[in-house]
């Protein structure tokens, strides 16, 4: 079978540097994954809107920065009441965005570069303008209205369970429809009603989705609330949240058991991780795992046979602290099975950013930050704008454009998702000068590419430089985790394999490893790199180092 990916592997292989002698590389493993918010990465035809073409002008730059791959937020066809991850026709590209063709031409320049394009799947739900739920919602007996979830009223005559919507706690996940008098189930906005993972046409509706994307040469798909597309199908209620659940669940109130992970779920997983390795370059999944609870997250690897990378929001979510960041990975690292391997992510669309929200703009935790998702067993995430160190950037009142969150007030999830700020100019090099982004650029004298691409001393330097050691240091990227037994307080320091060691000092104070003899390779005072370490390595306040070990 023809496919695209298989024609530029080996190119690929041939031509980037860091394939060397080893014949088992894994880009979803060995590589480090970028996450760009389609909209907001770079627009090509100055409508302030970012776009396809603007991506793959941008090329150069991220083969620069050496990412593996790139996962775009949803790029099809959607009325965007939450900005593509509402989908009105799967096997299209949405016009704000370009083209399939300008998705087939993006696709190939990337694997031009070794790049791969990961897209966003998102089948927990569809936009209410999609056709299925047009025809769902016409009468009971639609051929369509199987398709999605659809109950009586409760015995009071309200909702029919007490599952609550993630936009909103405490605010009911259905929606009564008055033309047929029943309920539909929506996890997110009323505008995004779930579907219903019990028929069997949803399920081959989303092979032929994943087939066609697939065959016209994406490396994979990050799978939108992953973890929660199958509800329990007697749409039992949810017990309270206990003193003993994760802060994110009591929020919530309830302890999601009857509409996330449910067992069901695996048999969806194998069925897509089967077509994934039909593929003759295999595919790759990860899922968006919303899970507290290791083995849960653990679960979702299967036999090997399920996903390739499960989202990590137990780190994602833990405060930035020790030692409940180090007992995050250590509980991880216990609960993977052999063939899990992890992703580390400390940023998303979905999240105020972390040089915000963990390091409170203080640089020097921002670069330690970096060097810890390097650093960690297993593949790093990095979302847009975070190899420059980018913080949130305020968005006002009048501009705000995220509707999911806003009804939990404030501005809602807008801050982390503005214009990539590529230069100090007019429009930021995002768009045309004197053209009105979609949302606001921030302060792009403090933070640009241009003004840190040359600057050894940045942090756009340091993430291409860690991300570069990443590549050419076995030990870095399959290397084993283990926790040195010096890590106390809020230092944090751990084993790659046998030869390598990651320490991170979040204090203000001077710190020390002992135990340790090699050279530094990289440190976040990049004039340590290359210094020698005899017996103890010191570690300035908020300062994270790579050593090499000589063993
Ligand atoms: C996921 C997405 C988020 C979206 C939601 C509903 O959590 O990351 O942006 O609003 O799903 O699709
Ligand atoms: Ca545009």
């Amino acid at each position: 079978m023809h496919d695209p990916v298989a024609r530029h592997v080996g190119s690929t292989l041939a031509t980037r540097r860091r394939a060397t002698s080893e014949t088992d590389w894994t880009w979803w493993r060995d590589g480090v994954l970028y996450q760009i918010y389609p909209r907001s990465f770079a627009d090509s035809n100055g409508d302030g809107i970012g776009d396809l073409p603007g991506i793959t002008a941008h090329l150069d730059y991220l083969e620069w920065l050496g990412v593996d791959a790139i996962w775009l937020s949803p790029i099809s066809a959607s009325p965007n009441d939450d900005w593509g991850y509402d989908v009105a026709d799967y096997c299209s590209v949405d016009p704000d965005l370009g083209t399939l063709a300008d998705a087939d031409r993006l696709m190939e320049e990337a694997a031009s570069r070794g790049i791969r394009v990961m897209l966003d799947l998102v089948p927990n739900h569809t936009s209410d303008r999609h056709p299925w739920f047009v025809d769902a919602r016409s009468s009971r007996r639609s051929r369509y209205r199987d398709f999605y979830v659809w109950a009586d009223p409760g015995p009071g005559g309200g909702p029919p369970n007490n599952w609550v919507n993630a936009f909103g706690p405490s605010r009911p996940a259905w929606t009564l429809d008055p033309t047929s008098g029943q309920y539909y189930l929506h996890h997110f906005l009323p505008s995004q009603p779930d579907l219903n993972w019990w028929n069997d046409g949803v399920r081959e509706a989303f092979d032929q989705v994943l087939r066609f994307w697939f065959d016209r040469g994406v490396a994979g798909f990050r799978i939108d609330v992953c973890s929660q597309i199958v509800k329990d199908r007697e749409l039992r209620d949810n017990p309270p949240a206990g003193p003993g659940d994760h802060p994110v669940i009591r929020r919530a109130g309830q302890r999601p058991i009857y509409n996330s992970y449910r067992p069901e779920l695996h048999q969806v997983l194998r069925r897509w991780r089967a077509i994934a390795d039909s593929y003759h370059v295999r595919r790759a999944l990860l899922g968006e795992t919303a899970v507290f609870d290791p083995q849960q997250l653990a679960s979702f690897y299967g036999q090997g046979d399920e996903l390739h990378l499960a989202y990590n929001f137990m780190l994602q979510r833990a405060p930035f602290a020790l030692p409940e960041l180090c007992q995050v990975v250590e509980r991880t690292e216990a609960a993977l099975p052999a063939t899990g391997w992890p992703v580390w992510a400390a940023g998303s669309h979905d999240i105020s950013r972390y040089p915000t929200r963990w390091a409170e703009g203080d640089a020097a935790k921002t670069r330690c930050i970096m060097v810890m998702l390097a650093g960690l067993r297993g593949t790093p995430l990095l979302y847009y704008g975070e190899e420059l160190g980018m913080p949130d950037t305020a968005v006002p009142h009048d501009r705000v454009c995220d509707r999911g969150r806003q009804s939990m007030g404030g501005t809602g999830r807008d801050p982390a998702r503005t214009p990539m700020p590529w230069e100090p100019v007019p429009g930021a090099g995002f768009t045309a000068p004197g053209v009105e982004p979609w949302l606001p650029v921030g302060d792009i004298t403090a933070c640009n590419v241009a003004d840190q691409v040359d600057d050894p001393s940045s942090i756009l330097s340091l993430t291409r430089d860690v991300v570069r050691l990443r590549a050419r240091l076995p030990s870095l990227r399959r290397g084993s985790y283990r926790t040195h037994p010096g890590s106390e307080g809020e230092l944090w320091a751990w084993w790659r394999g046998d030869d390598v060691i990651v320490a991170l000092n979040l204090s203000d104070a001077r710190a020390s490893v002992p135990g340790v003899q090699g050279a530094v390779l990289l440190c976040t005072d990049r004039s340590r790199d290359g210094e020698r370490v005899e017996a103890v390595l010191e570690l300035a306040p908020r300062e994270a180092a790579i050593v090499g070990l000589e063993v």
